[in-house]
C-alpha cells in the first residue's frame, strides 16, 4: 500500500547558526502583538492533547489586567503510553526555557515554572544545570524574566491544569471548576498561560522559522507536525516527529509488525482503532487528536486485559474529589470482571456504556470525562473478546 508518511525534524532540531537564545534575541525585537498574530496564523494548537489555540490563549492572557501574571510549563506527562515531553526535556530543553521567556515578554510574565512529574526527577541534575545557565544569559541580556522547577509526586490528576495549580501552591492535587479559565485565574487566582513541554517548543520554532514553513505541515484542521511515542507491538518503538493528518493505515504500515489489530490513539484516555477502521481514521484534530501516544497491539492481545489495565489505572489515579469518576470507575472496573465471570449477562456492558455517558457530562475534570473514550471503543470493537 502507499506510504506518504512524512518524518519532519522540528523538535529536536540543533541548528548550531541559530540557538534558542538567538530566536529569543530576534524574537524580543518585535512585538508582543505581531509574536501573537504568527502563532495565530500558524495554527498551532496545544499538543497536550486537547488542541486549544496557543496563539489565543497568550492573547486573553495578555489581554488580562493585572501585574503578577505566570507562565507554566506542563511536564507533568503521566498518560500511559506517552514519553515523549521526558525526551524533549532531556534533549532540547533550552528551546522549552526560550518558548517560555517569550511567553513571559508576550503576556507580561515575570517568572515561570516548569512542573515536572515525580518520576521525571532523574531528569533534573541535566535540567537545572542548563537553567542556571539560561537563567545567567536572561539576566546578562536584563530580561525580566526567570525560570524554576516544580517536581510532582506521582498523582497522575495532577496533569490536569488546575489540579496542578493547586499542587504547585501546596495543596491536594484535585482540579477546580472551570471556567475561570487559567488565563484568568491560574496559579495563586492570577492570569496564567499553561502550555505542554512540545507546545513551547514549537512557539520558539515558529518565531525563528516563520509561521509560514509551519503551516505548510498538516491540514486545515491540524497544522504542522507532532511528536509521537510509539510503543507496543512495534519492531521500532520510539519517539518520532511526524506531520499531523495522516491517515492511520500509513502510521501501521511504517510502525507495525504485520499483524496489528489495534491502535490505541492517545493513550489510555484516547480511542482504540480497530483494524477495519485503519483506512478511515485521520490522526489529527479533525480525526483522532492525540497527545502523542500510539500503543500498537497486534492479534496475540487480549482486549480485554488492555481495558482491565487502563479501568484499574484510572480507579487508582481518580481524585476521588467528584462521585461520578470515583464511583463510576469503580463500577467501570467491577462490571467488566463480573460479565467475564458470567456472573452478568452481556447486556449489561450496554449498562456500563450509558454509566461513561453520565461521567463524560458530570465527572468535573477530563479524567472521569474521558474515561469513555477507551471503554465505549474497546466494547464496540472487541465485545467478544470481554464477553468470553
Ligand atoms: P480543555 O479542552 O478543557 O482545555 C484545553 C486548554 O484550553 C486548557 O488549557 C484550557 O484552560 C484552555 N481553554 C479552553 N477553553 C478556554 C477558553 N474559553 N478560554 C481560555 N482558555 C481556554 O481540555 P483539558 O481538560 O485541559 O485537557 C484534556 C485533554 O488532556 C484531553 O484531550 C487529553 O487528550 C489530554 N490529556 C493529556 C495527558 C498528557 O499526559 N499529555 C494526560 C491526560 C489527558
Amino acid at each position: 500500500m502507499e506510504n506518504n508518511l512524512k518524518k519532519v525534524d522540528i523538535i529536536f532540531e540543533v541548528d548550531d547558526k541559530c540557538t534558542p537564545l538567538e530566536v529569543l534575541d530576534k524574537t524580543l525585537k518585535r512585538s508582543a502583538d505581531d509574536i501573537i498574530l504568527d502563532l495565530i496564523d500558524s495554527g498551532l494548537k496545544g499538543r497536550g492533547g486537547a488542541g486549544f489555540p496557543t496563539g489565543l490563549k497568550w492573547k486573553f492572557t495578555r489581554n488580562e489586567s493585572g501585574d503578577v501574571k505566570y507562565v507554566i510549563c506542563n511536564a507533568d506527562e503521566g498518560e500511559p503510553g506517552t514519553f515523549k515531553d521526558r525526551e524533549i526535556l532531556d534533549r532540547v530543553p533550552e528551546k522549552i526555557f526560550a518558548g517560555m521567556t517569550i511567553c513571559g515578554y508576550v503576556i507580561g510574565a515575570k517568572e515561570g515554572y516548569i512542573y515536572l512529574r515525580g518520576e521525571y526527577n532523574f531528569l533534573l541534575k541535566n535540567l537545572l544545570k542548563k537553567l542556571e545557565d539560561f537563567n545567567n544569559a536572561l539576566k546578562k541580556r536584563n530580561i525580566d524574566f526567570r525560570i524554576y522547577f516544580k517536581s510532582g509526586s506521582g498523582a497522575y490528576v495532577c496533569g490536569e491544569e488546575s489540579a496542578l495549580f493547586e499542587s504547585m501552591e501546596g495543596k491536594r492535587g484535585e482540579p477546580r471548576n472551570k471556567p475561570p479559565y487559567p488565563t484568568v485565574a491560574g496559579y495563586n487566582s492570577k492570569p496564567t498561560v499553561i502550555n505542554n513541554v512540545e507546545t513551547l517548543v514549537y512557539t520558539t520554532m515558529i518565531c525563528h522559522m516563520g509561521p509560514e514553513k509551519f503551516k505548510a505541515l498538516g491540514t486545515s484542521d491540524s497544522r504542522g507536525s507532532k511528536v509521537f511515542s510509539v510503543s507496543g507491538d512495534t519492531p521500532i518503538p520510539g519517539i518520532y516527529e511526524l506531520e499531523l493528518g495522516m491517515p492511520l493505515h500509513e502510521f501501521v504500515n511504517e510502525f507495525g509488525d504485520g499483524d496489528t489489530k489495534a491502535v490505541q490513539v492517545g493513550g489510555a484516555s484516547g480511542h482504540c482503532v480497530p483494524r477495519k477502521k485503519f483506512n478511515d481514521t485521520i490522526i489529527g484534530f479533525e480525526g483522532i487528536p492525540t497527545g502523542g501516544s500510539m500503543m500498537i497491539f497486534n492479534s496475540s492481545r487480549s482486549m480485554y486485559n488492555v481495558l482491565h489495565d487502563y479501568l484499574e489505572f484510572f480507579t487508582e489515579e481518580s481524585c476521588g474529589q467528584c462521585t461520578p469518576c470515583r464511583v463510576g470507575c469503580q463500577q467501570l472496573l467491577k462490571g467488566i470482571e463480573a460479565v467475564k465471570r458470567g456472573e452478568r449477562p452481556p447486556a449489561y456492558l450496554d449498562d456500563l456504556k450509558k454509566l461513561t455517558g453520565t461521567m463524560k457530562i458530570a465527572a468535573k475534570c477530563g479524567l472521569g470525562q474521558s474515561v469513555g473514550n477507551p471503554f465505549n471503543s474497546i466494547i464496540d470493537n472487541f465485545r467478544e473478546e470481554i464477553i468470553y
